[in-house]
């Protein structure tokens, strides 16, 4: 903990995908991360590294982990937090995303943390306003806090990325996690494996460096990490799978499936899960092969190395 009053910089002002940094600025962020864990396991969790600053974290859409953390993050680090409540807010009388960020740029905040359904709305965002804008996920485009804390738990029980052999398996199609993660697990040094049906598959998969699977027993086969994804129902506009059961059958995953990965694989989950539809329910609790729960513990130590880094 001793520098974590040191300013930081990186090459940009706004965090909106994992496709705009350097690897010197994943580096940073992730080591600045590193910082944080302690103190949250700590008694006195706050300091006041951003006393005076004003975030406003501005979520379309909902979120438990995301919008949590991201205001857990702010308020341990001693900025006063406003998180709006979009069912009582202008947004319900037509008001657009460009005016509302008009309207809270004219209050001067220090940094707006946005989730939107829509790719590229943080983009947009981050043109209106003067201050830093970070993206807590738009659309199918990016989620680059996932992916920096899915980084930073699998370093932190691995000891490194560079060399792993990693699957990311499930909805690809309708993923903004999946895509940060390919960026960012490729840019790190990692083997990427992308399992899924055909229809759940990018059509671009293939421009983005990774290998792709049908067969999920091929794909994890040998992998040091098993990285589930959820269905996202909310975004399929069209009937994607037969049944749920035939789902699970053949990209659930199950302990007869992990048995091809490492011995040692662990198993990630960004959440919220679908217990018994992608991840059955022993696997997801199982201490000794599943840190999904410590991936909700180092989010908030990523999105305070964030908040710090973005807000100075
Ligand atoms: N992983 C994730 O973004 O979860 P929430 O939707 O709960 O924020």
């Amino acid at each position: 903990m001793a520098n974590v009053n040191k300013a930081i910089k990186i090459s940009q002002k706004h965090l909106l995908g994992i496709q705009d940094l350097s690897i010197s600025d994943v580096n940073i962020i992730l080591s600045e991360a590193k910082q944080f864990i302690g103190l949250n396991k700590s008694k006195n969790k706050k300091l006041d590294i951003l006393r005076g600053k004003t975030q406003i974290n501005l979520f379309f859409e909902p979120s438990t982990r995301t919008l949590s953390s991201f205001e857990l993050a702010g308020k341990r680090l001693g900025a006063d937090v406003m998180s709006m409540n979009l069912n009582n807010s202008a947004i319900k009388k037509g008001e657009t995303l460009i005016d509302t960020a008009m309207t809270l740029n004219a209050m001067h905040p220090d940094i707006i943390v946005v989730r939107h359904q829509d790719s590229g709305a943080s983009n947009l965002l981050s043109q209106k306003v003067n201050c830093s804008v970070l993206n807590a996920g738009d659309g199918r485009r990016e989620h680059p806090t996932q992916a920096l804390l899915d980084a930073l738990t699998i370093i932190d029980r691995k000891k490194k990325i560079e060399g792993l052999k990693i699957a990311i398996c499930g909805d690809i199609v309708h993923s903004r996690v999946a895509r940060s993660n390919i960026y960012l697990l490729n840019m790190l040094g990692a083997e990427v494996n992308i399992i899924g049906p055909s229809n759940l598959m990018p059509k671009d998969i293939d421009k983005l460096g990774v290998k792709t699977f049908s067969d999920m027993k091929k794909g994890i086969k040998d992998c040091d990490i098993v990285m589930m994804l959820r269905l996202q129902n909310e975004r399929m506009t069209s009937s994607f799978l037969s049944s749920n059961r035939e789902y699970y059958e053949y990209y659930g995953l199950t302990p007869d499936k992990l048995e091809f990965a490492k011995e040692d694989a662990l198993i990630m989950h960004p959440g919220p899960m679908n217990r018994g539809i992608e991840i059955d329910t022993k696997l997801a609790d199982d201490i000794n092969k599943s840190v999904i729960k410590e991936q909700v513990e180092l989010g908030v130590a990523v999105r305070m190395a964030c908040l710090k880094i973005f807000c100075e």
